[in-house]
């Protein structure tokens, strides 16, 4: 077991990764800013864990605070969620992008090279790809990133190459996200945007509980079985899990690698609101709207590299994702 920083480690897929190396015994360390978290996660988590959670509140931009934290700790790794996240905000704010995802990113990096921390779990995206060559998405694909967002992700991901080629104390592991969804099964945890959600079982979400009208439908003329978009979406405790099998493989044996976490299936626009509304148990307007700028038709993951690397299996089905996000925002509804 070791003591782990979690940077972002309030937000959606940090505070369940959170849970998850607790539950494998691990002493884990919270940073966050609170800028896309509320503060009783924190209390939400220790209900969960059933213990305090150590977090201090600050910036990865802030050099200052970082030192501190590192003084603070003797950590063994690092797994780093701290970054902006929304691809169309990308476009409008790009400045802001590789600011907080890059410049963050780095001043982490030097913070750990100073206190003689030297593993890292970068949060990374299957966007990096950009247009499918070839599909499933294996790790060797081709990089093609096209918004800021996926840009900002490309350039970290150089980093660790020539940081670990500079100095091989340095032991990384990049995961590749795929469509993150769902809810923990407590109720207490789960995706909480703070606005109108880009994403699109947050939408339904919305719709379900009533605080949206209906989807918006973005094209229903792709090259795809029903013509709506098809992505991979992947349950948020399989993804946590994820993150404790490659931060474990760091902690024993310092071993560098870059993967896909998805399952391999490809759910459409339809099939996610057929889930949410057996999830809800009634009906989800909608209406066909145009399509979104930068859409794909289809991508989904071969999860094969972390099947045999990791040992990493995502078990949880799309009716899973939908039945706990469902159970999530209606508590969150009713607290
Ligand atoms: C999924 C599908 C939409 C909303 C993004 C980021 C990616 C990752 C996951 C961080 C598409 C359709 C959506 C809506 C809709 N984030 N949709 N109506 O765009 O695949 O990936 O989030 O790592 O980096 O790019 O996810 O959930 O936005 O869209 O019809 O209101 O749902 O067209 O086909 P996406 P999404």
């Amino acid at each position: 077991m070791g003591q782990i920083l979690l940077t972002g480690g309030a937000g959606y897929i940090g505070s369940h990764t959170y849970v998850e190396l607790v539950a494998a015994g691990h002493e884990v360390v919270i940073v966050d800013n609170f800028s896309n978290a509320r503060r009783d996660v924190i209390d939400r988590l220790e209900t969960i864990t059933d213990a305090p959670v150590t977090f201090h509140v600050g910036d990865v931009l802030d050099k200052a605070f970082l030192a501190d934290v590192f003084a603070r700790h003797d950590f063994d790794a690092v797994i780093h969620f701290a970054a902006k996240k929304a691809v169309g905000e990308s476009v409008e704010k790009p400045l802001a992008y590789f600011e907080t995802n890059c410049t963050g990113f780095s001043n982490l990096l030097m913070a750990m090279q100073d206190a003689g921390v030297f593993r890292v779990v970068f949060s990374s995206t299957a966007t990096v790809y950009g247009e499918p060559v070839a599909l499933p998405y294996t790790e060797d694909h081709r990089i093609a990133p096209v918004s800021p967002y996926a840009q900002s992700k490309v350039i970290c991901e150089t980093l660790l190459e020539q940081l670990k080629a500079s100095d091989d104390r340095w032991s990384y592991g990049v995961l590749r996200y795929f469509n993150p969804a769902g809810a923990h099964d407590s109720a207490l945890i789960g995706e909480d945007p703070n606005d109108i959600p880009n994403n699109l079982m947050p939408y339904i979400a919305k719709v379900a509980t009533g605080e949206l009208p209906h989807l918006n439908v973005f094209g229903d003329d792709y090259d795809t079985p029903d013509g709506t978009g098809v992505r991979d979406y992947i349950h948020v405790v399989d993804l946590a899990q994820g993150h404790v099998q490659s931060v474990g493989k760091l902690l024993d044996h310092d071993d560098t690698h870059v993967l896909n976490l998805g399952t391999g299936t490809g759910y459409s626009v339809f099939d996610m609101l057929r889930s949410y509304e057996r999830a809800c148990g009634k009906p989800l307007p909608y209406e066909i709207a145009p399509r979104r700028a930068g859409d794909i038709d289809c991508f989904f993951a071969d999860p094969a590299t972390a099947r045999d690397y990791l040992g990493f299996e995502a078990t949880r089905s799309l009716d899973d994702m939908c039945q706990s996000s469902w159970n999530w925002v209606s508590r969150l509804r009713n607290s």
